[in-house]
C-alpha cells in the first residue's frame, strides 16, 4: 500500500476499469465510480465501487461529505467518465450537444470542484483528465465531443497555473482509438481504415492508457503539469 487514495470516474468498464485495477494493483486505494450500481470483478480489497453520476452536483456533494467522514478524500482525481453522441453537425440535436458537454466537460468541473479543496489543504494532489485525440485533431460527427475534449485542454492549462504553487499537478491524457464499448460500433472495414493511419499499426488497449495514467499519478511525474499527453500509436503528432 502507498496510502494514496484515488477517485476515478467511469470505472465500471473500459479505460476507467483498466486504470482502476492497475492503480489498485500497485497499492493505491481506489474509489471507482460509475453512473449505475456496479461491482468490481476482483478480489482486491483496495478497490471500492461507488455509484455517482458526475452530472449531478447534489450527489457529488453528498459523496464528498461521506468520503470525508471515512477519511477517503482523494489525493489523485482521475476524470475519466465520458460519453459520445455522434451526429453530423446539421443533424445534431440540442440534447446531443448538451449531454456530451455536461458529462465530458462540466462533469470534470463538478468533480474537480468537489475534491480540489482537500488537495489544496494538503498542498499535494494530482488531477488527471481523460481527453481524446478528437479534441486535438477534430473528427467528423463529433463537433460536440471534440469541443468538450478540447475544452479539457484549456481547463487543464488554466487550473495547472492556478494550483501549481499549492503542490497540485493537472494534466490530460488524450487516447486515440481504444478498443472499448465506446468504439464497439466500428465494423472491421472502418477499423482497418483507422489502423492504416496509425503508425504503430493497431488500435489501442485500455492498458496502454492505464500505464500512462499510472505514471502521471506516480512521484516520477512530479514536475509535469498543464500538459495534454497523447497515447494514440502516433495517430496525431503535434
Ligand atoms: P466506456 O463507454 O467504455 O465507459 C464509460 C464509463 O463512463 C462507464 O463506466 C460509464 O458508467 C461512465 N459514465 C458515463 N457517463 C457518466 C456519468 N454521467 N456519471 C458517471 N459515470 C459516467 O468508455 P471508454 O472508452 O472507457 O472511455 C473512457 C474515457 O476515455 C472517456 O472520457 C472517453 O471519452 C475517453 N476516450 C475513449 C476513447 C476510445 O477509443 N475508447 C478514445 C479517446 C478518449
Amino acid at each position: 500500500m502507498n496510502n494514496k487514495i484515488v477517485l476515478i470516474s467511469g470505472a465500471s468498464r473500459g479505460i476507467g476499469l483498466s486504470i482502476a485495477i492497475h492503480l489498485a494493483n500497485i497499492g493505491f486505494k481506489v474509489i471507482g465510480t460509475a453512473r449505475n450500481e456496479f461491482k468490481f470483478d476482483s478480489t482486491l480489497e483496495n478497490l471500492i465501487p461507488l455509484k455517482l453520476d458526475i452530472t449531478c452536483r447534489e450527489s457529488i456533494k453528498a459523496a464528498a461529505i461521506s468520503l470525508k467522514e471515512q477519511n477517503l478524500l482523494p489525493d489523485v482525481l482521475i476524470n475519466n467518465a465520458g460519453i459520445t453522441s455522434d451526429q453530423i453537425f446539421l443533424r445534431m440535436k440540442d440534447e446531443d450537444w448538451d449531454n456530451v458537454l455536461s458529462t465530458n466537460l462540466t462533469g470534470t468541473f463538478n468533480l474537480t470542484k468537489a475534491f480540489i479543496k482537500n488537495m489544496i489543504k494538503n498542498r499535494d494532489g494530482r488531477i488527471i483528465n481523460i481527453s481524446s485525440v478528437s479534441g486535438l485533431m477534430g473528427n467528423p460527427g463529433q463537433v460536440n465531443y471534440s469541443s468538450a475534449k478540447a475544452g479539457l485542454s484549456g481547463f487543464t492549462k488554466s487550473l495547472a497555473k492556478e494550483v501549481g504553487s499549492r503542490g497540485i499537478t493537472v494534466n490530460s491524457v488524450a487516447p486515440g482509438f481504444i478498443e472499448t464499448d465506446m468504439t464497439s460500433f466500428l465494423d472491421n472495414d472502418s477499423k482497418d481504415k483507422i489502423i492504416e493511419s496509425i503508425p504503430l499499426n493497431r488500435l489501442g488497449n485500455p492498458s496502454d492508457v492505464a500505464d500512462l495514467v499510472a505514471f502521471l499519478a506516480s512521484d516520477g511525474a512530479r514536475y509535469i503539469t498543464g500538459q495534454t499527453i497523447s497515447v494514440d500509436g502516433g495517430l496525431f503528432m503535434y
